[in-house]
């Protein structure tokens, strides 16, 4: 299993770490529980990302739409803003971010781009439709007016079973989210299914039947883990779940001697036996652990390894 685990590792931190970004593999790993789960649940709705930079956790969403529904891309970019503090943010952390860098690395994932619409979050309720969607990553401005903002924008655009997850619900640098959020559960009927190390998941649904599957699912994936926690009155999941730790590559195998029989039994290119079960064990894995599109990608790796 081992090397399976490591290749697996390498592979997802190459894919999605070619993009930079703070999409950490706990949160990617929910991302796509969550959003596998209410297909499988057949919730069906539209998506939206505020705040997506060049694009890491567009891309992992980007591949959970569905056919029918709309996954709406909102951002600055390099626009303005009226806004001093939100313009202070963007200088000091988003510089040199560009719409067409966000596209290229989209593009590189996904053969067509979300709907991107560049400008502030506010006006995401004008772009989508009320009521319509399933999934909301809040992630734009981390000040305290905007996230606010943010929240009643989630709560307008969201169904009966949609979920927002806020990013850095906790951090040091920026108490606006954590007041915004909390706000939201005290005084706007949010409640909270679980948090991660930097991101909180919530909706404005029914949160139990979402926080015991949840939790059942950290407590059986061996990759995963869980536990109930009280706040207010709300019995929240803790989260924690990570991709198999990185091994060093296995060492390559001594040369042959030309002369030598061909294995047992081969791949279809005379591949030898044991790489085309390690291939179809790294396979399994990788449909069980890792979102569709890096899944494609760890495919096509192999596919040119073997050639
Ligand atoms: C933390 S980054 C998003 C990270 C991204 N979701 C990821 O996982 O890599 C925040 C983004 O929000 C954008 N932003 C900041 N203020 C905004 C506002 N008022 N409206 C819309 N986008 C904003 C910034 O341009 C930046 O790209």
């Amino acid at each position: 299993m081992h090397d399976d685990a490591a290749l697996l590792s390498a592979q997802v931190q190459a894919e999605l770490d070619t993009i930079k970004g703070w999409f950490f593999p706990s949160d990617r790993r929910i991302f796509s529980w969550l959003l596998a789960r209410q297909t499988e649940l057949g919730v069906h709705g539209n998506l939206v990302e505020l705040g997506s930079y060049l694009g890491k956790s567009a891309v992992l969403i980007g591949d959970y739409v569905q056919p029918g529904e709309t996954f709406t891309v909102l951002d600055l970019f390099e626009g303005e803003t009226s806004d001093a503090g939100n313009a202070a943010e963007q200088a000091d952390s988003y510089a040199t971010l560009t719409e067409q860098r966000f596209a290229e690395n989209y593009l590189r994932f996904h053969p067509q781009l979300p709907t991107v619409v560049r400008d502030v979050s506010s006006v995401i309720v004008d772009r989508v439709p009320a009521g319509s969607c399933r999934f909301v990553h809040v992630d734009a401005s981390h000040l305290y007016d905007h996230v606010a903002v943010d929240v009643d924008s989630a709560r307008t655009l969201l169904g009966e079973q949609g979920i927002v997850a806020f990013d850095d619900y906790r951090s040091e640098h920026c108490p606006g989210v954590a007041a915004a959020v909390w706000e939201g559960v005290l005084d706007k009927g949010l409640q909270v299914i679980g948090v991660s190390e930097n991101k909180l998941y919530a909706t404005w649904g029914d949160p139990e039947p979402w926080r015991t599957a949840l939790l059942e699912w950290l407590t059986d994936d061996q990759n995963a883990w869980g536990q109930r926690l009280a706040v207010y009155d709300q019995s929240i999941v803790r989260a924690k779940a990570w991709f198999p730790r990185a091994m060093p590559p296995p060492p390559a195998p001594a040369p042959r001697p030309v002369a030598e029989s061909a294995p047992a039994k081969a791949g279809a290119a005379g591949q030898p036996a044991e790489d085309v079960r390690r291939e179809g064990r790294v396979k399994h894995l990788a449909k069980d652990l890792l979102p569709p599109v890096v899944s494609r990608h760890l495919a096509r790796r192999l596919r040119a390894r073997r050639r």
